[in-house]
């Protein structure tokens, strides 16, 4: 089992006029694909996490206007009606979810392609946007790929990484971004030994990166996220990897809670702490991570586990579901250009630009 071998977490439906997920919320147990069609389901699919991971909530809400224009076109709406309606469509997509700035780039990307044609006919747009779309799907997996080869240049056989949440193929296309050199190095036969926080508390480091990791011959340790400290103290982690939600314009990276004190315990320990991160994901006008809105989730995923209740009734909760690492607990950031390094606001303007 290879990187490429991963299962497709979502694609255009046959019809283009639907989108077929591979619903994350029922991994590691089953493998079950969904279809959506309107955008009730695709908003309700991104809520739920059934699909889940910056870049993907990007790429599948680019197949999802794509569908939408081509429900409208084939219905018969005119050009300015389809733009009018897809416009409101695209601004209810991105208040789905507000921390990942994939989704309102995607969004964006797709709404300026289908302004520069508001002269052209509805089939024309319709195609257009397809196009798009699948452009979108295709970049973010060739970004992937070479975000595989720069991460994997900061790792040497034996290496212990730890990694927190999941930021694999399933969050992606393909290789994923903080797994990416971790599968690359699995298909060069070059040994590393990973440790998956289980990711409190919705667990995508013990249901889906261990899931992703194991099928593909990786060795995987899953621990608590509280075992963090105890494995880098023993000198089993030789450098931490972590995904990422918006990469602010000086730096500071939101990602899954529970990242921020990696990074703290990482700089205790003196281990190399390395966000990845395509350039998507970075979102220059966010200018630090203050600015970086964080996506409170409802009480019950901290009460609850499964069905049954874990604390008493009554007691207040807080449930953010992402935190926001400083520019300077960052060793750099694995982005498809290279890896960047502090300062990192002169860095990224840089690498935006070329
Ligand atoms: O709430 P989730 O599961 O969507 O959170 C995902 C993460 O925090 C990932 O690390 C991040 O989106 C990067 S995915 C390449």
């Amino acid at each position: 089992m290879t990187a490429q071998s991963q299962p497709e977490n979502v694609r255009l439906g046959e019809d283009g006029e639907s989108v077929v997920l591979l619903d994350q919320t029922r991994l590691p147990g089953r493998v079950e694909y969904r279809t959506v069609r309107d955008l009730k389901e695709m908003v309700e699919a991104i809520r739920t996490l059934r699909v889940r991971g910056a870049p993907a909530i990007g790429v599948f809400a680019g197949f999802c206007l794509s569908a939408l224009a081509r429900q409208m076109e084939r219905a018969g709406l005119d050009t300015p009606g389809l733009l009018r309606e897809l416009d409101r469509k695209g601004k209810i997509l991105v208040s789905s979810r507000p921390t990942a700035v994939n989704l309102s780039w995607a969004v964006e990307r797709m709404m300026d392609r289908a302004s520069g044609l508001a002269g052209g006919a509805p089939e024309e747009l319709a195609a257009a946007l397809e196009a798009e779309s699948r452009a979108i799907r295709r970049e973010d997996e060739e970004m992937c790929r070479a975000i595989a080869e720069h991460g994997l240049s900061l790792l040497k056989a034996g290496d212990g990484v730890l990694t927190h949440c999941n930021a694999g193929p399933l969050a992606t296309s393909r290789y994923g971004t903080a797994l990416g050199p971790i599968l690359l190095a699995g298909e060069r036969g070059i040994p590393l030994r990973v440790f998956a926080d289980e990711t409190r508390p919705l667990l995508q480091g013990a249901r889906l990166t261990a899931w992703e990791l194991a099928r593909a011959g990786v060795e995987v340790t899953l621990i608590c996220d509280n075992m963090a400290s105890m494995v880098m103290k023993n000198g089993w982690v030789q450098a931490c990897f972590v995904g990422c939600d918006r990469v602010a314009a000086n730096g500071d990276a939101a990602n899954k809670i529970g990242t921020f004190g990696v990074a703290l315990l990482a700089r205790h320990f003196g281990i190399p702490f390395y966000v990845a991160a395509p350039l998507s994901t970075i979102d220059p006008r966010t200018p630090d991570g203050a600015h970086i809105p964080i996506e409170e989730r409802p009480d019950r995923e901290v009460t609850h586990v499964g069905e049954t209740r874990i604390v008493p009734e009554g007691v207040p909760v807080f449930n953010f579901a992402f935190d926001v690492t400083p520019a300077d607990c960052i060793t750099g950031i694995i982005t498809e250009k290279g890896v960047l390094r502090a300062p990192y606001g002169p860095a990224i303007a840089a690498a935006l630009k070329a």
